[in-house]
């Protein structure tokens, strides 16, 4: 559903714990009622005919998937938001919102492998041209535009090897050629950077991450500014997307915590990855929230936090026995994909056909951190273990 673009002045904490929900509404219960339910029925023909009732079928919305709407409607500041079953799920809707047969597409060379894989594949296939541009490109996008560019996917910092994008710069050149600007925000979440407010046209989160916060469900979302909701609303609609309520739900109640975690992991980030810094065994912390990293003045421009995920290179000659050695003697990090959890994630990088425009970063093998909510002081012992293994 559509909700008009709140600028609430009361804080994110607050809001956050009061967004999308409506208590008078179910009978003082807290929270939304769970909606399991696919028939709508209509007191009689002419309200049927016409179609004025709230809800129709299931598929199109209910009161719990309104609820999840409205909350991140007021968080991202969007004309809208769309659910969608998962992360990668709600960047296929949003690119296809805004694409056509014979549209040019640019997209960051640093993009989550499953989008390149969907535009390699899908959107080529359905006659979209894309091109891959270096992430720290800024205004100099605009020497790649072609007479029929028509979209640009940006995500910033990219999600294994960190890079920040200058969004204000693209945004700034995509307009000179009424071109849209989609971001994959899902590092920073809205209460870090809310892509919108700086004239990003869909903002991207794969829900499954920090919003719902616990591993337990998958979840993507949309969220669109005026000049894209119309488009986001009708490809939506017309592919038929809908997420079950349970999983809405989930949603629904990580929302709510989502920012008092986020402050534990960028603070706990932090700590790991300044001493990750310090250790004989590393080349660098990718990391934007750090002072030294390359990324670090344009993420203090724009951002107003860090979230847990950070990469970091071991020294050149480091082998790749060594740094897998490395993550099997971890115990605390749980070797699995995914991020945004409560818990500790560890994987070794692997960029592989995963760049075309830019070269791959050189040096020692890189792995990528997730830093959960555990103690701090535990998740360095954990590492510490790894160290060891890694010295042999
Ligand atoms: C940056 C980024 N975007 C999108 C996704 C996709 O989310 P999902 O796994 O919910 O499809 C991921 C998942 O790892 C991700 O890291």
């Amino acid at each position: 559903m559509s909700a008009s673009a709140k600028n609430s002045p009361q804080g994110l904490s607050t809001r956050l714990a009061h967004a999308g929900r409506s208590p008078e509404a179910h009978d003082g219960f807290v929270n939304p009622p769970v909606v399991h339910a696919s028939t709508v029925l209509f007191p009689d023909t002419e309200t049927m005919i016409t179609g004025k009732q709230k809800y129709h079928y299931a598929r199109r919305g209910n009161p719990t998937t309104d609820s999840l709407e409205d909350a991140l409607c007021e968080l991202e500041g969007a004309a809208g938001v769309k659910l969608a079953s998962s992360g990668l799920n709600a960047i296929s809707v949003a690119l296809l919102s805004c694409l056509s047969a014979g549209d040019h597409l640019l997209v960051t060379d640093s993009a989550y492998a499953p989008t390149r894989h969907l535009c390699e594949t899908t959107l080529r296939r359905l006659g979209i041209e894309v091109d891959y541009f270096d992430p720290t490109v800024g205004a100099g996008i605009s020497a790649l535009f072609r007479p029929n560019t028509r979209a640009i996917m940006t995500e910033a910092p990219g999600s294994l090897t960190f890079e920040m994008q200058d969004i204000p710069a693209i945004v700034a050149a995509a307009r000179t050629i009424d071109a849209f600007v989609l971001m994959d925000n899902t590092w920073a979440t809205p209460c870090f950077f809310r892509p919108l407010d700086h004239g990003v046209d869909l903002s991207i989160q794969a829900g499954t991450k920090y919003i719902v916060g616990h591993s337990d469900a998958m979840l993507g979302t949309v969220a669109a500014g005026p000049r894209a909701w119309e488009r986001l609303e009708e490809t939506h609609g017309a592919l038929g997307m809908h997420v079950a309520p349970d999983d809405v739900f989930l949603g629904l109640r990580g929302l709510r915590t989502m920012k008092v975690r986020l402050d534990r992991h960028m603070e706990s980030a932090l700590t790991v990855a300044s001493w990750l810094q310090q250790r004989p065994e590393v080349a660098r912390v990718r990391y934007p929230a750090l002072a030294d990293d390359l990324g670090h003045e344009l993420w203090r421009r724009d951002f107003t936090g860090a979230s847990g995920l950070f990469a970091f290179d071991f020294v050149e000659g480091t082998s790749d026995e060594a740094a897998r050695a490395f993550l099997d003697a971890l115990s605390l990090f749980g070797l699995g994909y995914s991020w945004g959890g409560f818990e500790s994630l560890a994987i070794p990088v692997r960029l592989k056909g995963a760049r075309s425009a830019t070269p791959l970063p050189e040096g020692g093998p890189s792995i990528r951190l997730h830093i959960g909510l555990e103690d701090v002081a535990d998740i360095q012992t954990d590492l510490e273990a790894g160290f060891a293994a890694l010295r042999g």
